[in-house]
């Protein structure tokens, strides 16, 4: 039997297509990333470099907030920490990722993008990736598109190398340009402090510092993480310090001499480890716990080696809905 209130038609729509509609808006948060090994090859025919990559996600987060709009412009606006450094066109990672999801899936809807920054601009945290990584997981929800993460991962992989893993998120290694991600066993808990510099470094000037420096790249070996993987799998967090490492600290600190001085610091204020996040010029700090995190934040922007600095924790999840 017809049920009288579920069964009206409101507006000459049924209950059941109503539920088909999109949301008034959807926020989803992707977080940034250390690398906890970066091993980089000799630079390939198209430009880059083959990698094995360490990664691990760390608890700084950007927001994308994304709300319909009844025509078919996409609209980006930005806010938080160096807003006015993100370029609000085409280029945008968020735009194009945007586009992208638009093109996987046929839908041709404008839409309202807002992005709360929270992992540092130009810092080798990957904050445009999980941008990216956040637009896609949105728009999913948007527009009712259930793409699997698979899905996410493959549309996302174009836009840049770390956006798959900030959709996958924990700990992973990941091979060639870094974008063949296998999850990793890791049973620790971390402590992150990010010393962030004042001007930030571009990851292609980098890479290619690096093609000078070593011009015939390293060779990839991934048993060089043993190491590494049997620490984190025992979750031994002082192992783990043992075995980090950053190919790319050799250019960046080339490039950014100064550098060193807040390595020094971080070492002298008992850092279980310091090395460089992705191409930098951000300093990850490891440490013991919550409280030496705070302790080291607030010694190194009062010793001025470093402009302001983050603390976090990880691994964490990937991209997700709010
Ligand atoms: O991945 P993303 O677009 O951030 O890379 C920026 C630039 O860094 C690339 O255009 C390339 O010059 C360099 N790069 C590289 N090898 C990689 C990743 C990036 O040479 N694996």
């Amino acid at each position: 039997m017809n049920d009288p209130v579920f069964d009206s038609p409101i507006g000459g729509v049924t209950p059941s297509e109503l539920n088909r509609f999109s949301p008034a808006f959807v926020t989803a948060r992707a977080p940034g990333k250390v690398n906890l090994s970066l091993r980089v090859g000799g630079l390939d025919q198209h430009g880059y470099h083959p990698l094995i990559n360490v990664f691990q996600a760390v608890g700084v987060w950007e927001e994308i907030t994304a709300t319909p709009r009844v025509d078919d412009q996409i609209v980006l606006t930005v806010q938080g920490p160096g807003a006015r450094y993100v370029p609000l066109g085409e280029t945008n990672l968020v735009t194009r990722a945007a586009r992208a999801m638009q093109r996987a899936s046929g839908v041709r809807d404008g839409v309202n993008l807002h992005i709360v920054k929270g992992v540092p601009v130009a810092g080798g945290m990957a904050g445009g990736s999980a941008d990216a990584a956040a637009t896609l997981v949105a728009l999913n929800a948007l527009w009712r598109l259930e793409l699997s993460l698979e899905e996410l991962m493959r549309i996302g992989a174009p836009l840049g190398a770390d956006v798959p893993f900030s959709l996958f998120g924990g700990t992973a290694v990941g091979f060639g340009r870094g974008d063949e991600l296998t999850a990793l066993t890791d049973n620790g808990h971390y402590h992150w402090v990010f010393a962030l510099r004042s001007r930030g470094l571009s990851t292609a000037d980098v890479f290619a510092r690096f093609d000078e420096l070593v011009p015939a790249g390293h060779e990839l070996d991934d048993s060089a993480n043993q190491g590494l993987y049997e620490a984190l799998e025992r979750g031994d967090v002082a192992g783990v310090a043992r075995n980090l490492h950053n190919d790319l600290q050799l250019p960046s600190f080339d490039m950014a001499p100064d550098l060193h001085l807040t390595v020094e610091h971080a070492k002298d204020l008992g850092a279980l480890a310091v090395l460089l996040s992705g191409s930098g010029p951000t300093i990850a700090v490891l440490v013991s716990d919550a409280d030496h995190a705070l302790m080291m934040r607030d010694a190194l922007v009062e010793a001025g080696v470093c402009m302001s600095a983050l603390v976090a924790s990880g691994p964490v999840r990937g991209a997700y809905v709010v």
